[in-house]
């Protein structure tokens, strides 16, 4: 969508994926200002987004109207306070009868809700696509975009039309981000499989406009630190709205070390703004391994100290998508560098290469690599680079060209 938004995916938190309708004023509030205090915002950590429930009811003029219960300063004075505090704020409508937890939807209100956006300063809008009518949904959703538009107000169109009927060839000229999937949940399983449908789609996403995986689960559920960081590492790769979803207020130690990775988050917000995506996969363990075959009962965190304690019947290892496979996934950034992800989806630690043909490098070039997690260079390398995965997680790899002095 060309409204001069987006130009890299758009970062923040939303309400959804830990507090579903539980939210009211002072938790919204009181997160705004753990994002402070946390830095958040400073990494680029911006929009504060409620999802579904923040809505009532209609009055007789057909404004929308917030659930005075929850939000009993009202939706306007929160934008204010937001503001104040130099984050942006987003809201939730669907392009329905009703939303998914059956509040009014925006259908036939476009433009009356466009205006009160408008009217409020709402700088980002996620528009779901619950209780539809036969109005295809190509025509709800530009028939929103449209009212947006046209009321001259900027504000982040978010599509949430959980991929249906190839959003990837229609929605870019409509939206500035687009589901290409279901729901998420905090699990190895459901990220992975996600990742996976996603990636077809990686040359319709660039500035302007990007493929949504759904929003982050980094400290949600029970999954290792491993696979906590191989997710935020993926949806930093892939070029993903970075939307937290955890609670902010009581954060982990550990989540809080993932999602403010800095080489990361320059990843995701590199100009260039080009997906990275898969470039090679190797079956290397047949599925029929016995669950007793990798216990991963306590993990180590980057500083050396130990973080939670999973059971091995607990671990989300008992499965997955992609159960098995190690996979290489890359992207060009800005100035000639590289992102390069070594993945292991087996159970085992395994010997994973990158290789420039597969990356798309000349295999002469030098190229300096530098280890985005240990955050350390790590030499000088041509045609290929080759390290040990332990089982779920990730190595990160940025290379730079080494020229010859
Ligand atoms: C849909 C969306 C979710 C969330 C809920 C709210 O399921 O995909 O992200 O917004 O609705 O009801």
């Amino acid at each position: 969508m060309d409204n001069g938004l987006g130009l890299t995916p758009p970062m923040g938190w939303n309400s959804w994926n830990r507090f579903a309708c539980n939210i009211q004023e002072d938790l919204i509030k009181d997160t705004v200002q753990a994002a402070k205090s946390l830095g958040l915002d400073r990494l680029g950590y911006v929009y504060i987004n409620l999802d579904d429930c923040w809505q009532k009811s209609r009055n007789k003029y057909g404004y929308i109207v917030e659930d005075k219960k929850a939000f009993p300063s009202g939706i306007p004075a929160l934008a204010e306070y937001i503001h104040d505090q130099g984050m942006k704020f987003g809201l939730y409508s669907d392009a329905g009868l009703f939303t998914c937890q059956k509040r009014p939807g925006s259908l036939k209100y476009e433009a009356q809700d466009a205006a009160t956006y408008k009217e409020w300063k709402i700088d980002y809008l996620k528009y779901d696509n619950c209780w539809s009518t036969l109005e295809p949904v190509q025509h709800r959703y530009q028939t929103m975009h449209d009212a947006l538009n046209k009321t001259g107000h900027s504000i982040f169109f978010s599509m949430c039309e959980w991929g249906v009927q190839d959003p990837a060839t229609w929605a870019p000229s409509i939206g500035n981000s687009w589901r290409t999937t279901g729901d998420i949940n905090p699990t190895w399983k459901s990220w992975t499989s996600i990742l996976d449908a996603n990636d077809k789609w990686w040359q319709q996403a660039g500035p302007g406009g990007w493929n949504d995986p759904d929003m982050l689960e980094v400290d949600n559920g029970r999954m290792t630190f491993a696979e906590q960081k191989a997710h935020f590492t993926m949806w930093c790769l892939i070029k993903a709205p970075l939307l937290l979803g955890m609670d902010l207020r009581k954060i982990s130690k550990a989540g809080l070390e993932i999602i403010s990775n800095e080489g990361l988050i320059q990843w995701n917000q590199d100009t260039l703004g080009v997906q990275g995506h898969r470039v090679y996969q190797e079956k290397v363990e047949s599925t029929a391994v016995s669950p007793s075959s990798s216990p991963l009962l306590r993990q180590r965190r980057l500083d050396g100290s130990m973080v939670q304690t999973i059971t091995e019947s607990e671990s989300e290892l008992e499965g997955g998508g992609g159960d098995g496979l190690i996979e290489v996934w890359a992207g060009p950034l800005a100035n000639g560098n590289y992102a390069v992800v070594l993945f292991n989806r087996g159970r085992k630690p395994h010997s994973i290469t990158a290789d420039w043909k597969d990356i798309g490098l000349p295999s002469a070039q030098a190229m300096k690599a530098t280890d985005v997690w240990k955050k350390q260079s790590i030499g000088t390398f041509a045609s290929n680079y080759t390290a040990m995965v332990e089982p779920h997680d990730v190595i990160a790899i940025q290379l730079e060209p080494a020229f010859l002095e």
